[in-house]
């Protein structure tokens, strides 16, 4: 089976793309690299000895999909490419709508055309908003705080409409929680230019001493140490559920949706406090003002995954910790 993975050079994208190799997928990858690295396609090829196809193009570009889809026997699309840094996201409403939105928009339409129907796409637990109860179930209310989540939102909402119109269309929809980790290897990982928005990254940059001390946002949360709670997932297991979700939508019709969490939250000081253990380093920090709109606890129910993709998460926090060490330290070599 042939695969298109759009943003396949990016974090999770990446990561993907080795599963899909290991498991002798086909790997055909579109990516205008405004957030991801040539050198991440040798780096795939090294880890897996396998070769994909690589397409310098924007999704939003319906000229130069349309080429690809002629060039490729497509089977199926997984749908990475996407803004999705949420600070940026409210400074820059007009970018994020346009970018997220006519990206999926031009991908359906030309998928349409060459009759590929099968669709994996990118959401987020963003779309859960505060949720009333935890652990989050995939039939919560829906709600958004800032573009980048409302641009999910509005995706999956597009998304459903374009399957109920046409019953041949099937799209799985996966809602990740936190992805942190890296690539056993410490070839692939998450590696921000600047100073990073998530806790990982920035946990890491500490680490490798490029910044000093982290900022905790806050202590004073109803939560087990007062600190945020996230449900963190392995970028590793997170790779492997989309495959599983491939099984799926390569036999169902419809529109279906799953949590890929872990279903087990962690406090931002336990997290730190993994990662001085397994990897011997400090981390110095300082309580700060809770960040605005930060919500207090976010965790996943991952039985409809387990249960219906046969999937579940199986890497410790320990193991986050320690390949975000080394993929961090092998870059700053
Ligand atoms: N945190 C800090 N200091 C930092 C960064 C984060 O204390 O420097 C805390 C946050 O307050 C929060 C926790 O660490 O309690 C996790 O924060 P992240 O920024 O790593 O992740 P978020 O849960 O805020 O958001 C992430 C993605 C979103 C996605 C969401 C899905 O960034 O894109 O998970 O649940 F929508």
């Amino acid at each position: 089976m042939k695969i298109l993975v759009t943003g396949g050079l990016g974090f999770i994208g990446s990561h993907t793309c080795v599963s899909l190799l290991e498991e002798n997928y086909e790997v055909v990858v579109v990516d205008k690299l405004s957030n991801s690295d040539i050198s991440v396609i040798d780096k795939i090829k090294k880890i897996t000895n396998k070769n994909l196809k690589f397409y310098q193009a924007d999704v939003c570009n319906e000229e130069e999909l349309d080429k690809i889809f002629s060039n490729e026997k497509i089977d199926a699309v997984i749908h990475f490419a996407a803004y999705k840094a949420v600070g940026e996201s409210v400074e820059k409403p007009i970018l994020y709508y346009e970018n997220n939105l006519i990206s999926t928009i031009k991908l359906c339409k030309i998928m349409k055309k060459h009759h590929c129907n099968k669709l994996v796409y990118s959401s987020s637990a963003t779309v859960y908003g505060s949720p009333k109860e935890l652990p989050i179930k995939e039939d919560f209310p829906l709600s958004t705080t800032n573009p980048y989540g409302t641009t999910k939102l509005m995706t999956e909402r597009i998304l459903k409409d374009i399957c109920l119109a046409d019953p041949t269309f099937s799209v799985i929809i996966l809602r990740y929680f936190n992805p942190i980790g890296a690539h056993e290897s410490a070839l692939l990982g998450e590696d921000p230019n600047g100073i990073p928005n998530n806790l990982m990254p920035y946990i890491m940059k500490v680490a490798v001493k490029k910044l000093d001390s982290l900022n905790i946002f806050g202590n004073d949360y109803d939560t087990k140490d007062g600190t945020g709670v996230r449900d963190y997932i392995h970028v590793v297991d997170l790779a492997n559920g989309h495959l599983k979700a491939l099984d799926k939508v390569n036999n169902t019709e419809g529109i279906n949706y799953y949590n890929l969490g872990t279903g087990k939250g962690y406090s931002v000081l336990e997290v730190v406090k993994a990662f001085e253990k397994v990897n011997n380093v400090i981390i110095p920090y300082t309580i700060v003002a809770r960040r605005k709109g930060d919500i207090a606890a976010c965790y996943a129910d991952p039985t409809k995954a387990k249960k219906e993709l046969n999937w579940e998460a199986v890497k410790t926090l320990e193991e986050m910790c320690k390949d975000s060490y080394n993929f961090v330290k092998n870059q700053n070599k």
